[in-house]
C-alpha cells in the first residue's frame, strides 16, 4: 500500500538533534542559537550571524573584526576557476554556475581531512572561504558576460556590501547594504529544510565538506524551495495593477496552480521573516512604479489568505527588496545560497560531531517475486 501524501514528504518526522535553531517551535519561533530571528535582524551583521551560527556564540568585537577580515581576504577566485567561468555559456543557470565553482574550488583548495575524522577548524575555515568565493564567482561570471570585470575583490568588509559593490561597480548606500544585509540574516538558517537535510545526509556518509555544499546548492535550486523567490518576481511583474493581479491569481487558483512564494512545510499561518522583509521592500518602494509593484503584492498577500488562508513566505517579499535593489531577477536564488552556505556550514560541522549514517528504510510498492525469464522469451 502506498504511504500517504505528507509521510511521503517526511513532514512531522523528527529526522535527527539540533542545537542550531529552532523554526516555529511554540514558545521560541524562529530562533539561530537560542536568539530570536526579530532581534539578529534588527541588531546583528549577516557576519556576526554566520559567526555565531558556525562557532556556536555570538563573536566579540575583536572575533568580528577578525572574522570580517577573513571572510575579505577570502574574496579571491583561483585563476584556474575564473577560466572556467570564461567557458560557461553565457545563458547558464547561475545555480548551475555556483554550483560548479563550489565544486572546482573543493578540487583546488581540498578539504584537509582524513577517513573518519573531523577537522572542524578546517571546516570552518572553508565555510568562511565559500561565503565570499561564492559572491565573487557568480559576479565574475555575470560581469564577464553582461558587464566588464573591472576588480574582483572590492575590500568591502560585508558580504551585502561586496555583493552589491561587485554588481553595480560603486560602493552601495548604507541603505542598500542594510536591506541584504538584513535579506542575508533571514536567509542564513532554518532547520531541517530539504537542502540542509541533503547536506546532511552527504555528510553522515563520511564525505567532504565541499560535497555536501554542493548537494546542499542542487536541492536548494528547485522551485519549491530557493527558487521560489525568482518565480515570484516574475509573477508580480506579470501584472500591471491591483486588480489586473486579483483576476489573474483568482484564475490561476481555479486552475489548481501554485502561487509562488506563498505556504510553508512547518509554518501554518505566517512565516515570521515575511513581515521583516515586507517592512524593506515598503522602505525601498519610492519610485511610482514601484509604489504599484508594492501594492500589487499586497493584494495578492490578500486574495491568498482570503481564498487560501495562505500567507507569504519569506520568498515573496524578498523578492521586491532584491528587486528594488537592482538585482537582476536570475541571481535571486544565488543570492540565498550564498547566505545559506552558513547555515549550511553549521549543520555539516555539528552532524559530524555525533555522526550516524542517515539510512532510512522505504515502503515498497511494486511487483511481487518474479521469475526471470531468459531473454528470447521475453515480450516486448
Ligand atoms: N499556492 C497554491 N496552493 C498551495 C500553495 C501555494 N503556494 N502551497 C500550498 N498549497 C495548497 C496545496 O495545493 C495543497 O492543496 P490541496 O490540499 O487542495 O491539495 C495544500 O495547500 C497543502 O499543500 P502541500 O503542497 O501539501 O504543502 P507542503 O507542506 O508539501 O508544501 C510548500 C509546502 C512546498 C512550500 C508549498 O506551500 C509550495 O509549493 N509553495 C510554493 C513554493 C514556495 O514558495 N516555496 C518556498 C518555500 S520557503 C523557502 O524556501 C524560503
Amino acid at each position: 500500500m502506498k504511504m500517504d501524501h505528507e509521510a511521503a514528504g517526511l513532514a512531522q518526522v523528527i529526522a535527527g538533534d539540533t542545537a542550531i535553531s529552532t523554526v516555529g517551535k511554540e514558545g521560541k519561533g524562529l530562533t539561530y542559537r537560542g536568539y530570536a530571528i526579530e532581534d539578529l535582524a534588527q541588531e546583528a551583521s549577516f557576519e556576526e550571524v554566520a559567526y555565531l551560527l558556525i562557532e556556536g556564540k555570538l563573536p566579540t568585537k575583536s572575533d568580528l573584526k577578525k572574522y570580517q577580515d577573513t571572510l575579505k581576504a577570502d574574496q579571491a577566485v583561483p585563476d584556474p576557476i575564473l577560466k572556467i567561468l570564461n567557458e560557461l555559456p553565457k545563458l547558464a543557470d547561475p545555480m548551475d554556475v555556483l554550483r560548479s565553482a563550489c565544486s572546482v574550488l573543493g578540487v583546488i583548495e581540498p578539504e584537509n581531512k582524513s577517513h573518519n575524522t573531523n577537522n572542524a577548524n578546517n571546516a570552518k575555515q572553508i565555510a568562511s572561504r565559500l561565503i565570499p568565493f561564492s559572491a565573487s564567482a557568480l559576479l565574475y561570471w555575470y560581469l564577464s558576460n553582461f558587464a566588464k570585470v573591472k576588480q574582483i575583490e572590492t575590500g568591502e568588509n560585508s558580504i551585502a556590501g561586496h555583493f552589491l559593490h561587485l554588481l553595480h561597480d560603486k560602493a552601495p548606500t548604507e541603505e542598500a547594504r542594510r536591506a541584504l544585509d538584513v535579506s542575508l540574516i533571514l536567509y542564513a538558517e532554518h532547520e531541517f529544510n530539504a537542502s540542509t537535510f541533503a547536506a546532511r545526509v552527504c555528510t553522515s556518509t563520511g564525505s567532504d565538506f565541499y560535497s555536501a555544499i554542493v548537494a546542499a546548492i542542487a536541492t536548494l535550486r528547485g522551485p519549491l524551495h530557493g527558487g521560489a523567490n525568482e518565480a515570484a518576481m516574475k509573477l508580480i511583474e506579470s501584472f500591471k495593477s491591483p486588480d489586473e493581479a486579483e483576476a489573474g491569481i483568482l484564475e490561476r487558483l481555479q486552475r489548481h496552480d501554485l502561487i509562488m512564494g506563498f505556504g510553508h512545510r512547518v509554518y501554518k499561518d505566517h512565516d515570521p521573516r515575511s513581515n521583516i522583509i515586507k517592512a524593506w521592500a515598503n522602505k525601498l518602494a519610492r519610485e511610482p512604479k514601484q509604489v504599484v509593484m508594492l501594492s500589487i503584492a499586497e493584494r495578492i498577500e490578500k486574495v491568498m489568505w482570503q481564498e487560501k488562508h495562505l500567507f507569504p513566505n519569506l520568498d515573496f517579499y524578498s523578492a521586491l527588496v532584491y528587486h528594488f535593489l537592482n538585482i537582476p531577477t536570475f541571481l535571486f536564488t544565488p543570492i540565498f545560497v550564498i547566505s545559506r552556505i552558513s547555515g549550511w556550514s553549521a549543520h555539516i560541522v555539528e552532524q559530524r560531531e555525533n555522526n550516524k549514517l542517515i539510512r532510512p528504510l522505504a515502503n515498497y510498492i511494486g511487483p511481487d517475486l518474479l521469475p526471470y525469464l531468459p531473454i528470447e522469451e521475453r515480450k516486448g
